[in-house]
């Protein structure tokens, strides 16, 4: 066989294993896994003392989405992308945004002109704020059919915010298509309470968004939510889960043989409360909702990976710049807490930093780093086996690792357009130092090299039967 690409003399990790092989490249797919390669390729890519796992699947990221109020965010799908492959990441899965009254075929189409940039390939989940008869019955079914399969609602926020009732019809739909809700679970009216009492207080600094957006109203929304699903016969992923509480309410329906799934973000692992409550307006790089909770959680969402209540680990990355007319300062250095926008950057750090503190630290294998980085959000959200994993017949996304190089995170490193990393200075052991996307090497020691516009859509499978895994 002659392959265009031989990734030769690393150690292959997947899901399942660990072995010794060299990765044969045909257009773009693997095509053979075996010792001894290299004499047959028209290119050689050395990967001795190197780890290659397959590429990272990044299941929730936000690109160029407006905030609520109305603030864009700072990277779009060339800059996010890029950013994306800077940290081993080689496929993304953000969202299409619906607005009120509008036909969810319109926010589709939009998106996906949007994603024509990407370097490199993605689907799409759908944000649903207006889940009317029309949706549910007509607009829905016939998306599914073409690939989306996946659809985001949330418990909270203003102008987004569904009923209960709502839930319900589009779970019922989901179980009869065999397609997947994904819940934001906070309690609106708690958040609205909360922050109107503390805003009348005085209490109006970064650090109240934390009370606002506290433990109770997290928990009591994860709760609520399983507890639809339960009614509706439906299952159902709750995105970035903050809080050791809420994780022990879907602990507790998992056991119970509820299919619940479960996702979570670096902010909950590397980032706590006390950083939004740093000098000053530093505290507004921090927020995010749910935001970082107090210090112990962290241990607590540790121990949700390595039991497995969590099968996804993904960046949430929502960038807003700190300065500038749309960023988090918008309204000032003085500026409430409530006025400030929600969400962290991170596609690009996202597995450097489960690596080091992870793998490295001894707390996860390198299966289960693979496992919830690639090869889980590939088979929850239909991409496998396509995607997420290092087999014959599958696309030859990979990331070469240096499992001992030593890097301080930097801003400028992170290809983003961002102007902070709630990382800075933070010290990682391991570091992509190859990403390929469908056989081509996009980024070579911090250079991206990808072109603009050579990433694909993918249509994603109906989702599979995930009792099992529970
Ligand atoms: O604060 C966050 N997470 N912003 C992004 C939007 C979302 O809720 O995922
Ligand atoms: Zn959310
Ligand atoms: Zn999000």
């Amino acid at each position: 066989m002659q392959f265009d690409t031989v990734v030769a003399g690393g150690q292959v990790v997947t899901a399942a294993d660990t072995f010794r092989a060299d990765v044969g490249i045909i257009d773009g797919r693997i095509a053979c896994l075996a010792q001894g390669l290299a004499g047959s390729a028209a290119k050689v890519i050395d990967a001795t003392d190197r780890l290659v796992l397959p590429g990272g699947i990044d299941a929730h990221c936000h690109l160029d989405q407006q905030s609520p109020a109305g603030i864009n965010h700072a990277d779009d799908f060339l800059s996010g992308t890029r950013s994306a492959v800077a940290g081993g990441t080689t496929t993304i899965i953000p969202f299409a945004n619906q607005r009120h009254g509008q036909p969810l075929r319109l926010a589709v189409d939009a998106y996906r002109e949007k994603a024509e940039k990407a370097v490199i390939d993605y689907a799409f989940h759908l944000i649903l704020c207006d889940p009317n008869a029309g949706v549910i019955g007509q607009e829905l079914p016939s998306l599914i059919e073409e690939g989306y399969t996946s659809f985001k609602v949330f418990m909270a926020y203003d102008s987004l915010h569904v009923s209960d009732r709502q839930i319900l019809e589009l779970m019922d739909l989901s179980r009869r298509e065999r397609t997947l809700v994904m819940i934001h679970a906070e309690n609106h009216d708690c958040c609205e309470w909360l922050t109107e009492k503390l805003l009348a207080e005085g209490r109006t600094e970064p650090r109240y968004h934390a009370v606002a957006h506290g433990d109770p109203v997290e928990r009591e929304a994860t709760y609520r939510a399983i507890a639809l699903a339960e009614v509706a016969g439906a299952q159902v992923l709750i995105v970035h889960v903050s809080s050791g509480n809420a994780m022990r309410e879907i602990a507790a329906a998992q056991q119970r043989g509820i299919p619940v799934l479960a996702e979570t973000c670096p902010q909950y692992l590397f980032l706590s409360e006390a950083d939004m409550d740093r000098p000053g307006f530093e505290g507004a790089k921090f927020i995010c909702s749910p935001p970082p909770r107090e210090r112990g959680n962290q241990e607590l969402i540790w121990r949700g990976i390595q039991t497995g209540v969590f099968q996804v680990f993904s960046s949430d990355h929502a960038p807003y710049r700190f300065e500038g007319t749309g960023g988090k300062g918008r309204h000032g250095h003085d500026a409430a807490f409530n006025r400030i926008a929600n969400g962290v950057p991170g596609l690009a750090t996202r597995l450097p930093l489960l690596f080091s503190a992870g793998v490295r630290q001894g707390r996860i294998s390198l299966q289960r780093f693979v496992e919830i980085t690639a090869t889980n959000p590939a088979k929850i959200y239909g991409l496998y086996p396509r995607k997420g994993s290092i087999a014959v017949g599958a696309d030859a996304d990979l990331a070469i690792w240096d499992p001992g190089r030593k890097v301080m995170i930097r801003k400028e490193m992170l290809h983003d357009n961002m102007d902070y990393t709630p990382y800075e200075g933070m010290e990682v052991e391991g570091w992509p130092v190859i990403t390929m996307s469908r056989g081509e090497v996009v980024c070579a020691d911090g250079q991206v090299t990808a072109e603009r516009g050579r990433g694909r859509f993918l249509p994603c499978d109906r989702i599979q039967e995930m009792k099992a895994w529970l």
